[in-house]
């Protein structure tokens, strides 16, 4: 990156880049979501995002939704570093699992960022698909009743995809995105679901593939790891800031953290009437 070798990095990242944030990721012992299900009453805890199980019965989803939907976290500082690549122009495109809308909010542009697990930003009947008025859901949501959708009466749900689901349209893009990086970052994931978990082996075998993670996951598990892989592996913010550091990035990134989060929040603030300063706007498979 220093030499100016690296000019298509794609990011691919999972709940661990927010845990900074105070979101626990889901499946860290004890501290993750999945650890943490028994008051919802299901047989097993993914069942809580699997979508027969949710056709079924959709109030644990619904339940657990209250304090999924996002609104009341911040991006952390690895945001900020992924959107600080778009700004250096490194970007290709980053490819996140998460749904907490995190990575948006740091303002990392549309066209760069594929949801692969969906989003609370749209929602839609879970039978027929119809779309449904997102605010409106999430209402509904809140006041724990049911969106129903007009069409067929099925129960409407957020677009984050369950196990189940097919992932969105632009997660497809994959395709054409890994061919082309000339490095991969792996971050805060546990690479266990498909088929997201299997996108970092569509990098050409020479492009280097970096994970940050508190521990070795997916392909680099196995030994000897592959000649251009290398993990550094601790806690990802730590990770992050030295190779921030490293790069020379590291002032710029906290002066961009800042100025965008004290934007957003004179923006959000209600005695800032005006508004002004923001610049905001187990394997298991899913199929
Ligand atoms: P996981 O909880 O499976 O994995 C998170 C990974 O991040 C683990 O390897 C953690 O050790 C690591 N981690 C957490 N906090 C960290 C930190 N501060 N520093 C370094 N590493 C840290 O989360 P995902 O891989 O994102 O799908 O899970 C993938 C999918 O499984 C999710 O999108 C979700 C879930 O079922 C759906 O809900 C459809």
């Amino acid at each position: 990156m220093k030499l100016g070798r690296v000019r298509n990095i794609v990011v691919v990242a999972g709940a661990g880049i927010s845990t900074g944030s105070g979101i626990p990721d889901f499946r860290t012992p004890g501290t993750g979501l999945y650890a943490n299900l028994a008051k919802y009453d299901i047989p097993y805890p993914e069942a809580i995002f699997n979508i027969d199980y949710f056709s079924d019965n959709p109030h644990p989803f619904f339940s657990l939704a209250k304090e999924l939907y996002p609104g009341h976290h911040r991006p952390n500082y690895v945001h900020y570093f992924i959107r600080m690549l778009h700004q250096k122009g490194l970007l290709l495109r980053m490819y996140t699992q998460n749904i907490d809308g995190l990575e948006k909010l740091c303002g990392i542009p549309d066209d760069k960022l594929v949801e692969a697990h969906g989003s609370f930003a749209t929602a839609a009947c879970h039978l027929c698909y119809t779309p449904y008025p997102a605010e409106e859901a999430k209402q509904a949501i809140m006041k724990g009743n049911v969106p129903i959708c007009t069409f067929c009466a099925g129960a409407v749900k957020p677009n984050v995809v369950f196990f189940g689901e097919d992932l969105p349209e632009k997660y497809f893009q994959h395709a054409e995105d890994f061919p082309k990086a000339d490095l991969l970052m792996i971050m805060g994931t546990s690479l266990k679901i498909e088929p997201f978990a299997s996108l970092v082996n569509t990098v050409k075998s020479t492009v280097p593939r970096l994970l940050l993670n508190r521990d070795p996951v997916g392909p680099f598990e196995r030994r000897p790891l592959r000649r251009a892989d290398y993990m550094e592996l601790g806690d990802l913010s730590d990770s992050v800031r030295k190779l921030a550091e490293i790069l020379g990035w590291h002032t710029e990134i906290q002066d961009l953290m800042n100025s965008h989060e004290n934007g957003l929040r004179s923006y959000t603030d209600p005695s800032n009437s005006s508004g002004e300063n923001s610049d905001s706007s187990e394997t298991d498979s899913m199929h």
